[in-house]
């Protein structure tokens, strides 16, 4: 078998794209597989079959869409053509059923014949979520769910709606494919930044000896977005900031900055300790939470409407676009140390940070200075954009009178490497050699919506904040003095 985590060529494999035709199929997925290609991950062959409802493309039609979307990566179209022709197939599923999917299973069986290739499989759902269910139980009624190589189903997010809609598409999903072939997809942890927090606090001896509640005041998890809701109403109405981005993104973040030592960088292992992190995490209480809704405003200096005047919003909606959150993780590293996270679209800029702030030194030996200019150290880990960390810390000002400031020790990605690699890049990678560590675990995703179910019914006032601001004034006071 190549050695892939070498970086070296992935197993020859077909990777068959459902929704083929959709957005993240054409932003995402397609510029990432053609992006493996010219790296070289998969020279040892990588068939594409798109797969959609539109029974006008052909396999000419689609490779067109194709090079629609990656001709802006193509070194020339020659090189294009080539890796399109061999490649790129298409079959159509007009109606979704049983002969539908028999035709995808001869279709894979003459690509894979006339490319010699393995039967090894990936199964993309680029779905909407309502597809996931039906689409598994397809692949495996037709026997698509095992293979003499390996097979491979990946779900995009959202996964369930809450924990019993969960539970059921788990369980489904169980009955025709495994644990170890499932791939649920949380982009973020594909984010280059996100899973350098692993690296950060596990090899640097003087973090994670400070990581725990004698020596952590407080942390603050942003994930701030500039954009509002973006034509994405009829999903969005029904999810919310909260199921679109706490339960899923900001947890993982959670769980990533709050848990132990794994044993081992591997995927089991790994699981393994956020799970204990989520299932520590104490019920959220009514003044734990703070939700907003944006108004008209002004955004990066531009006019921008109010939620509830977006396309496809009711007038009268009461979705909340910004969440501000306290949680509290009551095990031993973490018992007393509170978590705030905060997300919301319309927010001044785009800006994902994680704010460690230290306990304040005892100070009683600077008496000479107001004790206000004592400051807690802290980590700012900034995770996009301008990825990279901070360090603050006190000096004293030189000269007279004593005085201490405050001022960072910089890291920046773009100073000391070249452009980090897209998320869904190094996904397909993984889902190609087989690696779940990025991929949310059944047990997560279900202890993640454990949490969270319980605020549904909680009927919160969901407060407007103008656009371009940081959400309601109300959210300030979750936050620590
Ligand atoms: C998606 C959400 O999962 O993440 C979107 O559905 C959100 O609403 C997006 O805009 C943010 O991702 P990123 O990578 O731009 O921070």
């Amino acid at each position: 078998m190549p050695d892939a985590h070498a970086g070296g060529p992935l197993e020859p494999s077909t990777f068959v794209v459902f929704g083929a035709t959709g957005d993240l199929s054409r932003r995402k997925l397609l510029p990432a597989l053609y992006e493996l290609y010219q790296d070289g991950r998969t020279a040892h062959g990588c068939a594409i079959l798109g797969v959609a409802r539109d029974t006008q493309l052909d396999d000419v039609a689609f490779r067109d869409l194709v090079r629609g979307a990656v001709a802006g990566q193509a070194a020339g179209a020659a090189e294009l053509d080539a890796w399109l022709e061999r490649w790129v197939y298409y079959q159509a599923v007009p109606t979704g059923d049983v002969e539908d999917f028999q035709a995808v299973r001869t279709r894979i069986g003459e690509v894979e014949e006339r490319l010699e290739l393995p039967q090894n499989r990936v199964f993309y759902l680029a779905l909407p979520p309502a597809a996931f269910a039906p689409t598994a139980r397809m692949l495996a009624k037709v026997g698509l769910n095992e293979s003499p190589g390996w097979t491979r189903i990946v779900i995009e997010k959202p996964f369930g709606r809450d924990l019993e809609t969960a539970r059921r598409l788990n369980g489904m999903l169980h009955e025709c494919f495994a644990e170890t072939q499932i791939y649920r997809i949380d982009h973020y942890l594909g984010k280059e930044t996100v899973q350098n927090l692993l690296v950060f606090r596990f090899a640097n001896d003087m973090f994670e000896t400070l990581w725990n509640r004698d020596h952590i005041d407080h942390i603050k998890i942003t994930v701030a977005e500039e954009l509002g809701v973006e034509g994405r109403a009829g999903y969005y109405e029904r999810a919310g900031a909260l199921r679109d981005m706490v339960q899923s993104h900001l947890t993982q973040l959670v769980a990533l900055i709050a848990m132990d030592v794994p044993s081992a960088i591997q995927a089991d292992a790994i699981r393994a300790e956020k799970l204990k992190v989520l299932r520590s995490i104490k019920p959220i209480g009514a003044d734990d939470l703070v939700l907003g809704q944006y108004t008209a405003g002004v955004v990066d200096g531009k006019p921008v409407l109010g939620y509830r005047e977006e396309p496809g919003v009711a007038p009268d909606s009461r979705t909340e676009t910004s969440v501000a959150l306290r949680l509290h993780v009551e095990n031993w590293r973490w018992a007393g140390v509170p978590f705030f996270l905060r997300t919301g679209k319309r927010m001044p800029k785009r800006l994902t940070e994680i704010v460690i702030t230290f306990r304040r030194a005892p100070v009683w030996m600077f008496r000479m200075v107001q004790s206000e200019e004592i400051h807690r150290n802290a980590l700012v880990l900034t995770l996009q954009p301008n990825e990279g960390f901070c360090l603050y810390f006190d000096v004293k000002a030189p000269g007279e009178p004593f005085r201490v400031r405050q001022l960072p020790l910089h890291f920046r990605y773009d100073e000391a490497f070249e452009a980090l690699p897209e998320a869904y890049h190094t996904l397909l990678m993984d889902v190609l050699r087989g690696d779940q560590t990025l991929f949310v675990s059944a047990d997560e995703v279900e202890a993640s919506w454990a949490l969270y179910t319980p605020v549904f019914s909680m009927d919160e006032p969901v407060l407007p904040y103008p656009a371009g601001t940081w959400g309601p004034e109300d959210a300030e006071k979750l936050e620590p003095r």
